[in-house]
């Protein structure tokens, strides 16, 4: 189906135009009569301004058209990560996506990230990508007794970590990996991301201890370095470079 352009009245500039929205969708096990377990495809048309974002058309589908859509979204700013999916077969978060970059004179398929159940339409259980996440223990742990004073970080220190801060866990680089699609015990990349974060962290302590269970026969060597975690993540984190440094650390034993 065409996108269709329409004119402002007031301004005559093309204001809005109409796309289909091609949107993968399921419901939970035992609901569904017709298609019990399984997923279906349905076509949405919606009328958007040249500004608006994938997920502004799901919320007017949502809104307009069939409040039976699911899918998460908080913050709508690419803060909270709760809204990553596959847009026209790539993972993406729907709150920065803009419709007019997608070639909206066709329809734009939308799918659930792959490789985690699906729960319903674009919704799946996180709990295994978060089971990783806690496995590489999260967190800062210094050795000693707390300082009397923060614990100091010069600029140099900071740096070499700084990339893998900004992971807000939308499981896009996860989600996109063939080796997790095929092997859903393996770490996957988010989690090797948030490893790396207080490996290379000069005041935490415990490094030897995350490297250890990235060892494993599903952790960090289980990488195919394929970059599609690298191209998906939202973030612009270089996801494969940070693996490669955590597998350099494990074979040189150099922090
Ligand atoms: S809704 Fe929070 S990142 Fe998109």
């Amino acid at each position: 189906m065409r996108a269709t352009a329409k004119k402002d009245t007031a301004t005559g500039e093309v204001a809005m135009f109409d796309v289909t929205l091609k949107i993968r969708r399921s419901k939970p096990e035992g609901v569904d009569e017709q298609k019990p377990g399984k997923g279906y495809w349905q076509e949405f048309k919606v009328s958007v301004h040249a500004t608006e974002r994938v997920l502004d058309a799901l919320h007017t589908i949502k809104w307009e058209q069939d409040g039976s859509l699911t899918f998460r979204r908080s913050c709508a700013h690419g803060i909270c990560g709760s809204d990553a999916m596959r847009i026209n077969g790539r993972n993406r978060l729907a709150c920065k996506t803009l419709i007019k970059d997608l070639n909206p004179s066709r329809p734009i398929t939308i799918e659930p990230i792959q490789g985690l159940p699906v729960l319903k339409d674009l919704v799946v259980d996180m709990e295994p990508f978060f089971a990783s996440f806690r496995e590489i223990m999260p967190f800062l742990l210094p050795s000693g007794d707390p300082p009397m004073r923060e614990r100091l970080q010069s600029a140099e220190q900071r740096e070499r970590f700084e990339d893998t801060t900004k992971c807000i866990l939308c499981a896009a680089c996860t989600t996109s990996c063939p080796v997790f699609w095929t092997d859903g015990q393996y770490f996957g990349p988010a989690a090797i991301v948030n490893a790396h974060r207080f490996i290379f962290d000069s005041r935490d302590d415990s490094a030897r201890e995350r490297l250890e269970i990235l060892n494993d026969k599903v952790g960090v060597w289980k990488c195919r370095t394929t970059f599609n975690c690298t191209d998906a993540c939202p973030r612009g984190i270089q996801v494969t470079e940070a693996i490669a440094e955590v597998k350099r650390a494990l074979a040189t034993g150099t922090i």
